[in-house]
């Protein structure tokens, strides 16, 4: 059936606006909210060998690699496996060591991308046991790991990732609550998650609301900078990583992600009065940390636009501030990631850009 637009003026926009189903559809049939259990039937048999396993290595481009960093605390934390992030490309470039007791999963939207086949060619050949994340049903990827999970996100049409990122990091927190299923010593957390979980559809709505004052943010705060920096921690690492891709991709503004714990070791020489900057500073564990990056940024005259939840108090009052519904703390990454992906669909329609097609991109590399 030909995929329709309905009434979206792009396909992008309506992705977005899909995320409250898509991650339903991520979850349907699979999370099981009374008994607090996650059940992937692609993973169900070979759940003992994974558990056992010496190190998990996620290996993915783009897009989906942020899915992968933004899902490795609650993937350690829940499993207690080490797991270690590889960007493809790089990976078959320094041919690194991988043995029979790794599992790698590989984790791509389409399924396709040549870079991450050859990366789980070579695994394979290795002997790993290789998982494969997609959200193409019958896609390389997906045919010849030994097990896998399709995230159901549903086509994706926009050359820009949004949905499938929402539904890879949610794909992969349910993997993790599966796999970390046999510690008791995690019951309580592992609930806390899968309650979240439920919560997850309306709080992302109330996301969505907020794009008419993201559409004024974007007209006042942000078109027509030429560079662009977005900082966040712990959860929100990767939202930063992935928030600046979106803007590079398109807005066709230089755009840069950057952990807040190294803002003190390069990137605070960037920081003046004039230096347009994103702060994540959502309600965890981080929070005071992030907190002392705000005050680093305002010690320089910097003005950040703060994305946080309610009842933060205390933050500089001409900052403007981009409130979103807060969520249990490995989930928040979900959350964090929608109003950039509507700044960054609002400056690309100011700048003119085909947003479905930004220029020299394509939805699928298949090439090395
Ligand atoms: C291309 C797309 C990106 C995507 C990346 C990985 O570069 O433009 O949006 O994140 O490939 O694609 P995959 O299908 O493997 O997730």
């Amino acid at each position: 059936a030909e995929i329709m637009k309905g009434s979206f003026p792009h396909f992008m926009l309506k992705e977005i606006y899909e995320q409250p189903e898509s991650v339903v559809n991520t979850m349907r049939g699979r999370v099981d909210f009374a008994n607090n259990k996650v059940i992937l039937g692609g993973l169900q048999s070979h759940l003992s060998s994974i558990r056992r396993c010496r190190r998990i290595v996620f290996c993915a481009c783009g897009t989906s690699y942020h899915s992968c960093i933004a899902t490795r605390a609650i993937f350690e934390e829940l499993t207690e496996i080490p797991v270690s992030l590889e960007l493809a490309s790089d990976f078959l470039d320094r041919k690194s060591p991988i043995f029979r007791d790794d599992v790698c999963v590989f984790v791509s939207q389409s399924g396709e991308t040549a870079d991450t086949i050859l990366a789980m060619k070579y695994c394979l050949q290795r002997g790993a046991l290789c998982v494969g994340v997609t959200n193409t049903v019958g896609s390389t990827i997906s045919r010849e790991t030994h097990c896998g999970v399709h995230i159901n996100a549903g086509p994706e049409i926009g050359v820009a990732s949004t949905k499938a990122y929402t539904s890879q990091y949610l794909a992969l927190v349910m993997m993790a609550l599966q796999l970390g299923e046999d510690r008791s010593s995690m019951t309580e957390r592992r609930q806390e998650i899968i309650q979240g979980l439920k919560e997850l559809p309306g709080k992302i709505k109330e996301v969505l609301n907020l794009d008419d004052s993201l559409k004024q943010i974007s007209k006042d705060g942000l078109h027509g900078e030429k560079s662009l920096l977005i900082l966040g921690r712990g959860y929100n690492n990767a939202t930063s990583l992935e928030g600046a891709l979106k803007i590079k991709e398109l807005a066709y503004i230089h755009c840069e992600g950057i952990p807040a714990g190294e803002l003190k070791h390069g990137p605070l020489a960037l920081i003046d009065e004039t230096m347009p900057i994103i702060l994540i500073m959502t309600n965890d564990i981080h929070y005071n940390k992030t907190r002392s990056a705000l005050q680093q940024v305002v010690a320089r005259k910097g003005l950040p636009i703060i994305l946080c939840n309610e009842g933060n108090e205390g933050l500089p009052e001409k900052c403007k501030t981009i409130v979103i519904p807060k969520t249990v703390d490995c989930l928040s990454g979900i959350m964090a990631i929608i109003p950039l992906q509507i700044l960054s669909y609002h400056l690309a329609i100011m700048n003119g850009v085909d947003v479905d097609f930004p220029r020299n991109l394509a939805k699928s590399v298949t090439v090395e």
